[in-house]
């Protein structure tokens, strides 16, 4: 009890789980959570990541039945990744019609119609030999040459069948040239889900095992925002963004930079999601693995954690599990 104030007992709301039900305000739902699923090309059954149990790399016919999966499961859509079996300078498999994540998009918009959201991530280091984001030339990568890339993808994700983009590779003016080029190919409709405010973080590590995307020298330090900025930075990404025709905006990864969630909620009007990324998978899993965490609890309040930040979408690899869990 506080001296002075006697009728003040913050444990009044807290003495049933009824009570506290009710009072929660937070809520999670499998609704607000995107599943992001890997699609390889050429294999012949579906492929283990060492550094992230319990996740594939899927063949086009195993990530049918797991999107299928997942949408009874209730989640609110999934994000695709494709690894090609070629990898070249440009990063040519990410816009070939029959790239692996085109022909995959293909048949998941066949499969599940509307039923769900099909967002295609846009980058190009999966598809690119040398690993990087983009266009490189003498050690560097190049913005505005990458820019056309990036449009060029765009339309033929859309083509293929994607409901919503959602550009990755932090290239300035990328939300602009996308946005352009949609337009320009009869896809005024459809969404851009930028990555706004992604931080150059070691915790991508095990996706770049999942995604074979590991950049082949340097990192990716020259576009992805530094980690000691300050939160400023990220809201004028944001910003620039939104000018450029972004629908909705992106914070990445979510468990190390709650303060950058709550700062972009504050600032937009517009949908915010964050992406609860590989690393922060890798960390739960491998303590729950050795009994030092409760897996199911401690999913579930990281997810909370990022809810309460003020994400509306939250991007896991637990998705399908904890809309499982959370439709009980
Ligand atoms: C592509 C991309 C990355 C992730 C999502 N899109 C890798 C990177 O930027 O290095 C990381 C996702 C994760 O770690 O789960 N640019």
């Amino acid at each position: 009890m506080t001296p002075g104030f006697p009728t003040v007992r913050p444990r009044r709301l807290r003495s049933t789980p009824a009570l506290r039900r009710l009072v929660a305000s937070t809520r999670l739902s499998g609704a607000d959570l995107v599943l992001p699923v890997f699609v390889k090309e050429s294999l012949s059954e579906p492929t283990p990541i060492g550094s992230m149990p319990g996740v594939v790399q899927h063949t086009l016919d195993s990530l049918r039945a797991a999107a299928s999966d997942a949408v009874e499961a209730g989640v609110g859509g999934l994000v695709l990744f494709g690894v090609p079996a070629v990898k070249d300078a440009g990063g040519s498999a990410a816009d070939a019609d029959d790239g692996i994540v085109n022909r995959a998009l293909t048949a998941l918009r066949a499969d599940l119609g509307d039923a769900t959201v099909l967002i295609a991530d846009l980058c190009l280091c999966e598809y690119t030999d040398h690993g990087h984001c983009g266009i490189v030339a003498d050690g560097a990568v190049l913005n505005d040459e990458t820019l056309e890339r990036y449009a060029a993808v765009a339309v033929a994700q859309a083509r293929a069948g994607a409901h919503v983009v959602a550009p990755s590779g932090m290239m300035d003016g990328q939300v602009g040239a996308i946005r352009t080029a949609l337009d320009a190919a009869g896809f005024a409709g459809l969404p851009v889900l930028a990555y706004s405010a992604k931080y150059a973080s070691c915790f991508y590590g095990p996706f770049r095992e999942a995604a074979e995307g590991a950049p082949q020298f340097g990192d990716r330090g020259g576009y992805q925002q530094d980690p000691a900025r300050p939160v400023d930075e990220a809201l004028r990404e944001v910003a620039l963004d939104l000018a450029e025709g972004a629908d909705a905006v992106m914070v990445k990864p979510a468990l190390a930079y709650l303060d950058v969630i709550s700062a972009v909620r504050a600032a937009v009007d517009v949908p915010v999601a964050a992406y609860q990324v590989s690393g922060e998978y890798a960390m739960v899993e491998a303590a729950a693995a050795n009994g030092w965490l409760d897996r199911r609890r401690a999913v579930l309040e990281t997810l909370l954690s990022i809810r309460r930040a003020g994400a509306d979408i939250v991007l896991t690899y637990w998705a399908a599990e904890a809309a499982e869990w959370l439709r009980a």
